[in-house]
């Protein structure tokens, strides 16, 4: 059993760890640190936990307790350096939910995060968190991947990892719900500038870009690369076609056989054999993924939740694997493993 520190707890992915931890059979204790809400009461900021969760109050970052195992860093880009550097320099274990370890170069942070990064030998200890691709035995800091990788790189890997001599280019279009964003208010996320409305924004300067493409040259893919995001109006989701064009086409079975075969008994990708639609993933930790092979084109629709897949719920299952505690443990019950289990036996 570990104690566990959630700093961000009071936030849109603060909330999912605050409920996926409460569940955990393995978490007997948890604390939760903020800024702004230090002091107050847990079902005065979540109401719905009352009831469900104990009441227990905010304490503030400022006076964060040692006596933890772990500590889940869910904070604004920029905000964790210093945090994270003083748990990992204490011998603590920490997962990231933000940007300020996940790219290994460190030069690239002024750029894209507009920082300049000041640990940069904690870069080369940590470990990206891919869970359902990515081992992190071993590690003490691992970096969560941001929500529009974890859709992208779950679609590309299994193709761009077995044939990346053969590929002439790789696009992702993706589009994700106001959530995204964090809880703080801004204006372009208002009901009335997003109801009835679709945009694009950060056009070829979205900070996930090279994100992605650092974890695409891992498989030695460095061609040319487009991603573009937009918002559309819902609140929660990640929505995300990609298309990778071959110099010369590869038989589609063989194609299949590669993703079968990298997420053979990863029980939160599910392969579909139609393009995913959103409500079937949120409120889950599940990334539903669908391939239509059109000669030397191929298309991958990838559908997440967001706050959940692309965050929390990854993070747990990056705690589970750190602690080696059963990989759904806290984010599916029993009974549903046991279906899931049943299903990927029929193939
Ligand atoms: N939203 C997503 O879909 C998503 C997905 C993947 C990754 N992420 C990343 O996860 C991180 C958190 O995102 P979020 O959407 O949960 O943000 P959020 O809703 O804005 O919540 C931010 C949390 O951080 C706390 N906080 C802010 N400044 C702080 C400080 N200086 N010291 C201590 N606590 C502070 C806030 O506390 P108070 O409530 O007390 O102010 C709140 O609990 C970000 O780095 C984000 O990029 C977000």
């Amino acid at each position: 059993m570990i104690s566990v520190g959630i700093i961000g707890g009071t936030g849109y992915t603060g909330k999912h760890l605050v409920k996926f931890c409460s569940n955990h059979q393995q978490v007997a204790e948890m604390n939760i640190y903020a800024n702004s809400t230090a002091g107050e009461f847990l079902h005065d900021i979540f109401p719905e936990f009352s009831g469900v969760i104990d009441n227990d109050r905010i304490q503030s970052a400022d006076q964060l307790s040692y006596d933890h195992d772990l500590y889940f860093v869910s904070l604004p880009h920029g905000s964790s350096l210093d945090i994270i550097n003083d748990l990992i320099s204490k011998g603590k274990k920490v997962i990231d939910l933000g940007g300020d370890f996940r790219l290994n170069n460190p030069e690239l942070y002024n750029e894209w995060y507009g920082f300049e990064h000041r640990y940069k030998e904690l870069l080369n200890k940590k470990h990206y968190g891919l869970a359902d691709l990515y081992n992190i035995n071993g590690y003490h800091l691992i970096s969560n991947p941001g929500c529009y990788p974890t859709a992208a790189l779950l679609s590309l890997l299994p193709v761009v990892c077995s044939y990346s001599s053969k590929i002439a280019s790789v696009s992702v279009n993706s589009y994700s719900g106001s959530s995204g964003a964090g809880k703080s208010p801004k204006q372009h996320l208002l009901l009335s500038e997003l109801y009835s409305n679709v945009k694009a924004y950060n056009v070829g300067k979205h900070r996930h870009q090279p994100e992605i493409q650092q974890e695409l040259a891992r498989c030695e893919y460095e061609g040319p690369f487009s991603f573009v995001t937009h918002l559309f109006p819902v609140d929660v989701g990640i929505y995300s076609t990609s298309i990778v064009h071959l110099k010369e086409s590869v038989p589609e079975e063989e194609i299949r056989q590669t993703y079968y075969e990298n997420y053979l008994g990863k029980i939160f990708v599910r392969l579909r054999n139609v393009p995913p639609e959103l409500k079937w993933v949120i409120g889950t930790n599940f990334c539903d993924i669908n391939i239509t092979v059109n000669g030397s084109i191929i298309i991958i629709t990838a559908a997440i939740d967001n706050l959940i897949k692309g965050a929390s719920g990854q993070a747990v299952q990056n705690m589970n694997m750190m602690f080696g505690f059963k990989p759904s443990e806290g984010l599916i019950t029993e009974s549903q493993l046991e279906k899931l289990e049943l299903k990927l036996g029929e193939g």
